[in-house]
């Protein structure tokens, strides 16, 4: 990538957006707002990082997002690494264990794709309603166990969505705690409280750590590749343990990577909005008798959680050809990050995009990408989070935070880590 001094970020700027702290703190949206008002599409310079681009308008995330064939994923990882991390992925990219949807570019990845994409609409998804309700009434369960006084996260969010995942992978109960496990690990990292243990490891170590935790989770969903062979259901794993692409049965690295994508894409971000939607009840002064009169408003309510919390900060693109956006020339090669956070919160398209707003009509955002990689599961994440708040809201009388909200570490994927509340319960 050739520098121009015009297009690129201040160096403290740039150093904001590779840092997991700012992604715990008000700060980034602050950046965001730099970024989006004066280097709109900049390039960011970080010690120890390739170039790359800074995507933070809605119109050009889309512009790229619609363009797998101009910006494919190509040779270059599909999140963000330091250069030790890009190297290393790229070393093992040449034996995976797992190629997954998100790194799959055409013509491959829509052949991919399509094996489940009919499973994941809306007439499909209606049938597993009640079993996601079951699931649903335990949340609101635990909830209430806790008897006025909890961490939503630890005590609801965060086991939610991975049983629904569970459930639709066909994860028996008693795996789920293991799986729990596995997931947190492939994705914590870069948090502080889960590296606690990880301290004196170089980013080798780490990286060998989740490999090696991949290759577990891998190891389990062997099991259950043999048990839907012989007896196949109507849940997601029979789909792809039985599914072919060009008249041949998929590859065991494919469907290890669907297993993987599912597993975790499903997990922290949906749990992550789920905290949102909590935090908004227990915040924003009227809203849980409104919702609670008119339940009509729950998917509003949801797509504002989505919209809020973009819980997926960004993912990467390569440019395949020298081309243009904004005025700014791209070189074939050039890295780009798109940052559908800030997408989801340009004044351009969003009015007073800092405050939390149900009434939004349309709500247009970009938490679930764009284009052939849009969000497979977007309406398996809204059906789960209203069947929720369906439960959930009935059983609280009234609800206000307990103590200071705290954000995840991390660059990626972050949202609530902790949502201390007291609620009172309904009679
Ligand atoms: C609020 C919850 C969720 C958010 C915000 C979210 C966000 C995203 C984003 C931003 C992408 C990349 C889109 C792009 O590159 O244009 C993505 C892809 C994906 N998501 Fe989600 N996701 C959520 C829930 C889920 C759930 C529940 C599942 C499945 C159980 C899921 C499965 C996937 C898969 C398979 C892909 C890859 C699609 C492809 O590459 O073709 N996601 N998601």
């Amino acid at each position: 990538m050739t520098t121009d001094t015009e297009f690129t970020i201040p160096g403290d700027i740039a150093a904001k957006l590779v840092n997991p702290k700012v992604y715990a703190t008000d700060e980034l949206h602050e950046t965001y707002a730099w970024l989006r008002t004066n280097q709109p599409l900049g390039i960011a310079e970080v010690e120890g990082f390739d170039p790359f681009w800074v995507v933070s308008k809605y119109d050009d995330v889309l512009e790229v997002s619609k363009d797998n064939k101009r910006f494919p994923y190509g040779n270059r990882p599909s999140t963000l690494m330091d250069k030790a991390s890009v190297a290393m992925s790229m070393q093992m990219a040449e034996t995976p264990i797992a190629l997954s949807l998100i790194q799959m570019d055409p013509p491959e990845h829509m052949k991919y794709r399509l094996l489940s994409q009919s499973w994941f609409m809306p007439a499909n998804l209606k049938k597993r309603e009640e079993e996601i309700r079951v699931i649903a009434r335990k949340a609101a369960q635990n909830l209430v166990a806790t008897g006025g006084n909890c961490d939503f996260v630890a005590d609801v969010s965060l086991n939610y969505p991975l049983e629904v995942i569970m459930n639709i992978l066909g994860v028996p109960e008693e795996d789920f705690p293991f799986m729990l496990k596995l997931t947190q690990e492939i994705f914590g990292p870069l948090d502080p409280d889960v590296k606690a243990m990880m301290a004196d490891m170089s980013a080798d170590d780490i990286s060998a750590i989740q490999q090696a935790v991949v290759g577990e989770m891998v190891g389990y969903f062997q099991t259950i590749t043999e048990r839907r062979r012989e007896n196949p259901t109507d849940d997601l794993a029979s789909v792809l343990v039985n599914a072919e692409v060009d008249g041949k049965p998929i590859s065991d690295n494919a469907l290890n990577g669907y297993y993987l994508i599912v597993a975790t894409a499903g997990h922290d971000t949906t749990s992550s909005t789920a905290s949102t939607g909590m935090w908004a009840l227990a915040t924003q002064p009227g809203l849980l008798e409104r919702l609670q009169a008119d339940m009509s408003l729950l998917p509003a309510f949801i797509e504002e959680c989505i919209r809020w919390t973009s819980p997926v900060k960004n993912f990467m693109r390569s440019a395949a050809e020298d081309t243009e956006i904004r005025g700014r020339t791209i070189k074939k090669g050039d890295w780009l990050m798109l940052c559908y956070a800030s997408a989801s919160r340009d004044e351009d398209v969003v009015a007073n995009p800092q405050n939390f707003d149900i009434d939004r009509a349309p709500n247009k955002h970009m938490a679930f990408g764009y284009g052939p990689h849009l969000c497979l599961g977007q309406h398996l994440a809204k059906m789960e989070l209203r069947i929720l708040f369906e439960e959930l809201l009935p059983k609280i009388a009234s609800v206000k935070l307990a103590g200071e909200p705290q954000l995840l570490e991390s660059f990626f994927v972050n949202g609530l880590k902790k949502l201390p509340i007291t609620f009172e319960l309904a009679d």
